[in-house]
């Protein structure tokens, strides 16, 4: 029996870490899991650990570990990644990246590759300040890159509602951008002296990165 990939996206807001998770699970089978949407939705549902997130998630900076970990570990022992799991936004510190090998560790599993999407930061302001989902099944739209193929409905599901973030807003996106560069660009080195860094050049089209990403999935994952 094969042992479920576990693959990494790293990459600055914008990079396209959630279009491309979602891409890959459909090329693949995996299971996206964004730290991003389950924190949105413990936000949505009013816990304790949502209004802490909320407050944070509106600056631009990084929620505490201590909550991240809890909703991860909580999401990570549903059966469905036994299919393998494509981290999207996870792990975005040192001490998430160790919590991750100890997590896997206690399965027999490891990180399969922690794939690196390089990307210039000011095309990002434009990326996410344009970015709006689908209110229903949450596919992802840009007003300049990506529409509907019939305005205002949306591909996957039909639904005609759709939504932006409170933390699309250009001066949040360069926090977050900052919270990148010094918290989480340094797991590049941390991935790499593990031997399992790929890195990629995300600032094509959404098809080209795609095809790049399914490269190399291709060859990791069948590991
Ligand atoms: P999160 O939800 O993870 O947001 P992010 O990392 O800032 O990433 P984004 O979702 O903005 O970008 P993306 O790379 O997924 O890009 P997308 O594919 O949508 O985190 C939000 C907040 O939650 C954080 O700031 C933090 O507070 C908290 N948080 C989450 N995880 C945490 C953790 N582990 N620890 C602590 N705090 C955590 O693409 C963007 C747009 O560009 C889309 O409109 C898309 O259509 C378009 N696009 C994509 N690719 C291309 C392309 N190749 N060319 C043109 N357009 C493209």
């Amino acid at each position: 029996m094969t042992t479920p990939a576990v693959l990494i996206l790293l990459g600055p807001p914008g990079a396209g870490k959630g279009t491309q998770a979602r891409m890959l699970e459909e090329d693949f089978g995996l299971v996206q899991l964004s730290t991003g949407d389950l924190l949105r939705a413990a936000v949505a549902a009013g816990t304790e650990a949502g209004k802490t997130a909320k407050a944070v998630m509106e600056t631009g900076g990084l929620v505490s570990d201590d909550i991240v970990l809890t909703i991860l570990a909580e999401r990570m022992g549903q059966p469905d990644v036994g299919r393998g799991v494509i981290l999207d936004g996870f792990p975005r510190t040192d001490v998430q990246a160790a919590a991750l090998d100890a997590l896997l560790a206690g399965t027999g599993q490891r990180v399969t590759a922690a794939i690196s999407l390089e990307v210039d930061d000011e095309a990002m302001v434009g990326r996410v300040a344009g970015r709006y989902t689908c209110a229903g099944c949450g596919e992802g739209y840009h007003d300049e890159f990506k529409h509907p193929a019939t305005p205002g409905v949306c591909d996957k599901c039909g639904g005609t509602a759709f939504k932006r973030r409170a933390d699309d807003n250009a001066v949040t996106v360069r926090e977050r951008l900052k919270a990148y560069h010094t918290q989480t660009a340094p797991l590049i080195t941390y991935y790499d002296a593990r031997g399992v860094l790929e890195r990629i050049d995300a600032m094509g089209d959404i098809a080209t990165i795609r095809s790049r990403l399914g490269s190399i999935v291709g060859r990791v994952a069948a590991h």
